[in-house]
């Protein structure tokens, strides 16, 4: 049997999409090289913004003649729209087998066995769905059980190139934490990826040296809030700047790096690690969001313009070639003309390598869909969009030479 994985979204996702693959190679299946060859499809979806849904649901409505040739097969959509949609997705799509959410990775395998078992005995009842708890209703502990961090051996390393995977043989991803704590207020993170939760150093040093092992020269660590990264051990407590020095020491570790960074918490010791450490980036991806403190307030930032600015001036200094990138949102619920303008003031400041702009796109569930009225037109939206994408290239210092900034979205 084949399976296929079409990833959408982050680098979050991308991973994902590699651990899935890894734990479906372990149990038997194989990668199609063709998606309609595979007897398995699976949709690792994003529902940061509205959009990345609506391809996913008309991505899923063009496999009905696919799922028509195959009636034994599994359509499953797995990452977060499944923890954010549910059940909605077998009421919208109703060939759609299985809907799996990013803290079920572990039962994926399984639930893809049974469902192809059960259609080959005839005796598939229902579909399948697994998610975590709803965030907004739970208990924290009850919420930590039910978001399951997943780390299988990345077997895909072995098996060379698949065609869906991302997964290069000289660079990884490795997730230091899972889940975000910031509730910004536009932001459907912290209710699909749950509550903030740091891996045990130990296994996170175990991994790079697992795959370093298996060739790969470039790490990058990665999670949410990747600054905000603590985990405490008896009387020990680690931060990011430990992890970089302790996986600097793996040798055959040439580059390393961070995302997503988060503007508040960025301490000195994070500083001097990448300062001094020679395998780790002179780079920090940071996202300001906004230059308004009226914007930022009401996002629910916790930081002002000002103090983004003194961020920027410190790493600077700090790091003597160091380079930034950030995500900006235009067109936030009453974002007016001058507050937009203290965005454009922001963006000409903090000289970014390069920025990432985003109209802003309602997420019910989230505050600011609660609290503010979506009031900017689509058509100003736009046209700050641009704006902002024009003033990064006249302001900004990007060479052409990051590619890692280049692939950071899709
Ligand atoms: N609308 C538009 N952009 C958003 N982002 C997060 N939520 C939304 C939203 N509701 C952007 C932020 C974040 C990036 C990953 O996506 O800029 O940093
Ligand atoms: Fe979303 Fe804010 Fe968490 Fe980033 S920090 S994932 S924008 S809630």
């Amino acid at each position: 049997m084949q399976f296929y994985i079409e990833t959408l979204g982050c680098q979050m996702n991308v991973l994902d999409s590699e651990l899935a693959a890894s734990a479906l190679i372990g149990s038997g299946l194989t990668p199609a090289s063709d998606k309609f060859d595979a007897d398995v499809i699976l949709f690792n979806t994003c529902s940061i913004r509205r959009h990345a849904e609506d391809k996913v649901f008309s991505a899923l409505g063009r496999l009905k003649t696919w799922k028509d040739k195959k009636p034994y097969s599994v359509l499953g959509v797995i990452g977060c729209m499944a923890q954010k949609e549910q059940k909605n997705i077998f009421q919208r799509v109703p060939f759609v087998d299985l809907v799996l959410g990013p803290g079920s990775l572990d039962t994926l395998a399984a639930a893809v066995h049974q469902l192809l078992d059960e259609k080959v005995s005839g005796s598939r009842q229902a579909k399948k769905i697994a998610v975590s708890l709803d965030r907004k209703v739970n208990r924290h502990n009850d919420l930590i059980e039910s978001y399951r961090l997943f780390n299988p051996e990345r077997t895909v390393k072995e098996t060379g190139t698949i065609k869906d995977i991302k997964a290069p043989k000289h660079a990884s991803l490795v997730r230091i934490m899972f889940g975000c704590n910031q509730f910004c207020s536009y932001c459907i993170v912290p209710y699909v990826r749950g509550p903030e939760q740091s891996r045990p150093p130990g296994e996170i040093i175990a991994e790079v040296q697992s795959l370093v092992r298996q060739g790969v020269s470039k790490i990058t660590f990665i999670g949410q809030t990747v600054n905000s990264y603590i985990y405490q051990d008896g009387g020990k407590t680690a931060k990011l700047a430990d992890l970089l020095y302790e996986a600097s020491n793996i040798a055959g570790l040439e580059q390393l790096d961070f995302v997503t960074g988060y503007p508040k918490g960025v301490d000195d010791a994070l500083l001097q690690a990448v300062r001094d450490l020679p395998a780790v980036l002179k780079h920090f991806h940071i996202p300001a969001q906004s230059g308004s403190d009226s914007v930022l307030r009401r996002m629910n930032r916790h930081y002002t313009a000002a103090e983004y600015r003194e961020l920027t001036d410190r790493i600077y200094s700090a790091i003597p070639g160091s380079s930034l990138t950030s995500d900006f949102i235009v067109g936030f619920c009453g974002e007016t003309d001058a507050e937009f303008e203290a965005t454009v003031d922001l963006v000409k400041y903090c000289r970014f390598r390069n920025s990432f702009v985003f109209k802003y796109s309602v997420r019910e569930g989230t505050k600011s869909a609660e609290l503010y009225a979506d009031d900017v037109p689509e058509t100003v939206k736009k046209y700050r969009n641009n704006w902002l994408l024009e003033v990064q290239k006249t302001a900004g210092t990007d060479d052409g030479a990051c590619q890692s900034c280049r692939n950071r979205y899709n």
